[in-house]
């Protein structure tokens, strides 16, 4: 007898997972997951030659494009040529994402500007690009790599990235809210530190041996990836820390 619930969880097979920033750290550690599980990968980097040559990713499986946050035309331009060449996208992974600091005493208020462009901006632009395409799938998923920085405000970090990580939350639950008749599922996904160079040099950031592996963060992309559309999770916080709430 045909089962009338949602299934367990969905294969890789067929699917076409877009990622930003996937050249190094959790990008690139998503992108060698997914690729092992047998997804087909487009993969939006500043330097898609660069990657060639170093990532060992299946190429029959895996398409490079060139996508730089802070230049709007280059969403568009990768999201056709990822349609050109898989005809279809199931999933979207919004990691790039840049950090500088600025409080509110001191520091340069243009890089509010920058981190704005590239941490909130892009996404955005991406997933109302994107949104048409994951409705078709009818399982469409969206992933934005947050922060915990995201979800509270911890003294000496970035106020300005702190703000960039809080407004990827609203547009997180905006995109649940677009696509949901249609079966698109959005996830925030928001780890503490991560061990990649993203944060070298920040004041106060979790000792190296208590950062989380990118490998991790790539198992729960995963892991969220298979989620079927009865399971949704609209927010995923990962703390490498003891704090209250989070
Ligand atoms: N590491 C952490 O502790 C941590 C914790 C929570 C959340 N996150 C979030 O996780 C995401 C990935 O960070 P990560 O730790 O993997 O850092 P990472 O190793 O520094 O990688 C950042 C990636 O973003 C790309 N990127 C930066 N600016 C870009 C732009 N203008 N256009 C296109 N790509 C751009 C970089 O490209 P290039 O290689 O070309 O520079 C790189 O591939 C970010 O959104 C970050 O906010 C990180």
């Amino acid at each position: 007898m045909a089962s009338t619930t949602s299934p367990r969880s969905i294969a890789p097979e067929g699917r076409v997972i877009m990622i930003s920033g996937a050249a190094r750290g959790i990008g690139l550690a998503a992108a060698r997951v997914l690729a092992e599980e047998g997804y087909s990968l487009s993969l939006g980097v500043r330097q898609p030659e660069k990657l060639a040559q170093e990532a060992g990713l299946p190429a029959d499986r895996v398409l490079l494009h060139r996508f730089d946050a802070t230049v709007p035309e280059d969403a568009a331009a990768w999201l056709d040529s990822t349609l050109a060449r898989f005809g279809r996208i199931d999933g979207l992974i919004n990691n790039a994402g840049m950090i500088k600091t600025l409080d509110l005493r001191s520091g340069d208020e243009s890089v509010l500007d920058d981190m704005w462009e590239v941490n909130v901006k892009a996404p955005y632009r991406l997933i109302r690009l994107a949104l048409p395409h994951l409705e078709t799938s009818g399982n469409g998923r969206i992933i934005n790599v947050a922060s915990t920085d995201g979800k509270r405000y911890r003294d000496g970090v970035s106020v300005a990235y702190a703000m960039t990580k809080h407004a990827v939350m609203a547009l997180t639950h905006a995109a649940k809210f677009a696509g949901w008749d249609h079966g698109v599922r959005v996830t925030a996904l928001c780890p503490g530190a991560v061990a990649t160079d993203f944060v070298a040099g920040i004041p106060g950031v979790t000792p190296a041996a208590d950062r989380i592996p990118p490998e991790t963060i790539a198992d729960t992309i995963a892991f969220l990836l298979r989620l079927p559309n009865a399971s949704s999770v609209a927010e995923l916080v990962m703390n490498t820390r003891l704090e209250t709430v989070i």
